[in-house]
């Protein structure tokens, strides 16, 4: 038990970024002009952006200071190789290669390896993730276990993927799994974490079914203090081992640098399998540039390098998760109804239990995600029936949760803003019943959240 109960932001503020406040009528006059879908806006009519979590935490000085250091040779830079030592001192795997962020790793792995008849287990896909495995014609299946399907039952690693469930994937259908992946946290679950003793459990029927086993390691640190603070054994182990850790239990890992990269841009993929690296090369070279410095400049290699030194410090974790399960904690106290045990970087709305009054087809996530806006300027994300409610053949069905999120960028907002957040949710929620569902009038194939427009059904 901290001696403190406050929790404090561990940096000061050394350069500022304005806000702006803007009215209810300016903000409803905004969503008719973005059709309802809050990726449309323009982000300085947005207040506080819980959006997302993917590049938009703030840097630190030494990062900044990386950045002068960036060096923008095409070949050798040195620049690359500081990334190179700061990805292999976490995740030691033979090949590193550097892309421009997190989906154009998944796109060249999968493009190696999906094809109509494979099957790409995860504990859940990301959407990116599943959408660049269902590109390749190959499905893409998710095997959480129970409890990461329910969001209100309690589970100190919510993340796991069911290994009874992947075995019998493997007995079946074994010789049309390339691989198996596993999401460090589970992003779609909840930002769920996964436990070490979980990853030993699927290595294993990995290795009785010679499959390899990669990580989707996104948030890896924030899985890793996870693991410190609930695993047992694992209290007085340094982050980094337990990173390299979870890293020896793997073949291979993509990672999105604008998470646990603490940076604004890039990515990787990694792997020890030397014939599977060089055919990924290749299309690194087709498609994101030279090994070297892949989808990358140099300045990013370095705000990289230096962000992952950064991101596996005690301090700045212990304040990462409380700060989250601070805005949880306090809207479960309100009687909101979230995704718990909360995540390690947003906090889930369960917008299903908040809005039964509209039908999983009329996006209760959406509704809500809008009124969030609408009353606060506070942008949030739909994750539900708008995100994975479209099937390949066209057809649509509910998604398993109807979820907002409310993604916390690193570093970035300070508790007096959480705290505005806990009263527009308080108040949102309060007037729950007023709220009405959607329809969506435009969307393309594949990930319509990202574009589709709206139009709200009449009261
Ligand atoms: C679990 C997970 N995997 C993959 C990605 C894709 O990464 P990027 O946005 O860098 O392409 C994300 C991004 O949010 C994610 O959360």
């Amino acid at each position: 038990m901290d001696r403190w109960q406050t929790i404090i932001e561990p940096f000061r503020i050394h350069s500022v970024e304005p806000i702006r406040l803007t009215t209810v009528e300016a903000r409803e006059a905004a969503l008719e002009a973005a059709g309802w879908n809050l990726f449309n806006l323009h982000a300085d009519d947005v207040l506080i952006d819980l959006l997302t979590d993917s590049g938009t935490g703030a840097m630190s000085r030494d990062q900044w200071a990386g950045i002068q250091h960036g060096d923008e040779s095409y070949a050798g830079s040195p620049s690359w190789f500081a990334f190179l030592e700061s990805v292999t001192a976490l995740f030691p795997f033979r090949h590193v290669i550097p892309t421009h962020q997190g989906r154009a790793a998944e796109k060249i792995l999968f493009s190696v390896l999906g094809r109509p008849g494979m099957v790409i287990p995860n504990n859940t896909h990301f959407d990116t993730t599943r959408a660049n495995v269902e590109f390749t014609g190959a499905e893409a299946v998710d095997l959480v276990i129970a409890e990461g399907r329910i969001p209100s039952a309690e589970h100190p690693f919510k993340g796991n993927m069911d290994v009874d469930a992947l075995e019998r994937l493997l007995e079946d259908r074994g010789a049309d799994v390339p691989v198996v992946f596993v999401t460090i946290t589970n992003n779609s679950g909840g930002g769920q974490p996964v436990s070490l003793r979980n990853l030993r459990a699927v290595r294993a029927v990995c290795d009785r079914h010679g499959v390899p086993l990669f990580l989707d390691a996104c948030r890896f640190a924030e899985n890793a203090w996870f693991i410190h603070e609930r695993e047992e054994g694992q209290a007085t182990r340094s982050i980094p081992d337990i990173v390299r850790d979870i890293a020896s239990l793997a073949d291979g890992m993509t990672m999105s640098a604008k998470k646990d990269g603490l940076a604004n841009i890039g990515g990787w993929l990694a792997l020890n399998d030397d014939a599977l690296a060089e055919q990924c090369r290749n299309l690194l070279i087709l498609t994101e540039g030279f090994p070297t410095y892949g989808g990358l400049a140099g300045r990013d290699l370095e705000a990289i390098a230096q962000g992952l030194r950064e991101v596996v410090e005690e301090d700045y974790l212990r304040y990462r998760i409380r700060s989250t399960a601070y805005l949880g904690e306090a809207l479960d106290r309100a009687g909101v109804p979230v995704v718990k045990p909360f995540g390690g970087h947003a906090v889930y709305l369960d917008a299903r239990a908040l809005l039964p009054h509209i039908p999983p087809l009329e996006y209760p996530g959406q509704a809500l995600a809008i009124a969030l806006y609408r009353e606060g300027g506070i942008r949030g994300c739909e994750i539900g029936t708008v995100m994975f409610g479209r099937h390949r053949d066209g057809t649509e069905a509910p998604a398993a949760m109807d979820l907002v999120r409310l993604a916390i960028p690193r570093r970035t907002y300070t508790q007096s803003h959480v705290d505005y957040v806990i009263e527009v949710v308080r108040w949102v929620a309060e007037r729950a019943a007023d709220l009405r569902g959607l329809r969506i009038v435009e969307a393309p194939l594949a990930l319509r959240h990202f574009t589709a427009r709206f139009e709200p059904l009449p009261a």
